[in-house]
């Protein structure tokens, strides 16, 4: 990165899950699948799921207070709010609009971010180049998402795999020396159709015949988006690594997009990283998309794994396709 820019890292920290936890079990009622086949194929053994009278933005605000309060700043100080999201409470106004109103964080602009499970690391960057040049001096980044909202429960093919949830950060200066040292944000959007939403939007308006034919339902080929998703995690690690000018062995805390075991075991086989350097969480929490990131950074902070001055390797992945990745020096 441009040493003249000013060195910008995370000051706070929140995170937060509804409270309502849907088991394994619990799906073996809904569809037919077993605790054996979702433990094996994904890792997953629950999943929180947000309650009906909580929108995203109530996930985003709960953690968004937590990461303000652990930053020892208030809702004023924030100039820039940066909501990576792919179940906004509705299509406009934004996520971040409705959260900014209700921190009361009037100085803030605000925007959602939509890169699926890389929204959260794609925010990063984004207020971070923000940070670095001085345009702002704090940004609140979250990665919130109810995918619960948009799972279609008789469809064992994907109901199994996600959940509720969001993580937030406040950015701001940091001594030189810390923060991020390097992203590696990238797409493929020949790979769009294996992993999206099709009704709703301007191509498809939401009709009686959209609901009709399960349109506003997430769509995965589960397969395709497994082999990318193996293929980025380590491709995006060595390209942020090298823009760091650092090396596999400098990783102290690997900080994955938590999807599936199998797809972190992978990254783990190919960058050689012992079990104890990778948080992983995804058997309690599932797959939250822009949550799952922070949610699994926030969880080794608050267990006390995050230790000043750690080299922190963040990967994400997701639709778009789209992947997303830093390196941090904690
Ligand atoms: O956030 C980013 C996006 N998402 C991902 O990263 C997900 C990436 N993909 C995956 O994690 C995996 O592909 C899945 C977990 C989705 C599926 O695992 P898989 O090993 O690729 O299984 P499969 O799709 O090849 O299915 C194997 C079998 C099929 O039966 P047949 O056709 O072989 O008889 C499925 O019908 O497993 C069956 N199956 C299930 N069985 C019990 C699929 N879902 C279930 C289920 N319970 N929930």
């Amino acid at each position: 990165m441009n040493n003249n820019l000013r060195p910008v890292g995370i000051i706070g920290t929140g995170k937060y899950v509804p409270e309502k936890i849907l088991t394994n079990s619990d799906l073996e009622k809904i569809v037919e699948t077993n605790d054996e086949w979702i433990v094996s194929r994904t890792g997953i053994k629950e999943r929180h799921i947000a309650s009906d009278n909580q929108a995203t933005s109530d996930l985003a605000y709960e953690a968004a207070v937590k990461a303000l309060d652990s930053a020892g700043l208030s809702a004023s100080d924030l100039d820039l709010i940066i909501v990576a999201t792919i179940t906004p409470d509705m299509s406009f106004p934004s996520t971040a609009c409705i959260l900014q109103d209700r921190l009361g964080a009037k100085k803030a602009a605000a925007f959602d971010l939509s890169a699926a499970c890389s929204g959260f690391v794609y925010g990063l960057a984004t207020a971070t180049n923000f940070l670095q040049t001085g345009m702002y001096n704090n940004a609140l980044v979250i990665g919130a998402d109810c995918l619960s909202r948009i799972t279609d429960y008789t469809d064992r093919n994907t109901c199994v795999l996600f959940g509720d949830g969001a993580g937030a950060v406040v950015l701001g200066e940091v001594p030189e020396g810390r923060g991020f040292q390097s992203f590696d944000l990238g797409a493929e959007g020949a790979g769009g159709a294996h992993l999206y939403l099709e009704a709703g939007g301007s191509r498809m308006p939401a009709s009686a015949e959209t609901v009709e034919g399960k349109k506003h339902y997430i769509y995965m080929n589960g397969r395709e988006v497994f082999k990318f998703a193996v293929r980025v995690m380590s491709s995006a690690t060595e390209a942020v690594l090298s823009k760091a000018g650092i090396t596999k062995e400098d990783i102290d805390v690997f900080v994955p997009h938590q999807a599936n075991i199998r797809i972190i075991q992978s990254a783990m086989e190919r960058l050689n990283l012992p079990a104890e350097r990778v948080v992983v969480n995804v058997d309690k929490y599932a797959n939250t998309s822009a949550a799952s990131v922070p949610l699994a950074l926030v969880e080794a902070v608050e267990d006390g794994r995050l230790k000043e001055g750690d080299t922190v390797v963040m990967v994400g992945f997701g639709g778009g396709l789209t992947w997303g990745a830093s390196v941090l020096k904690w």
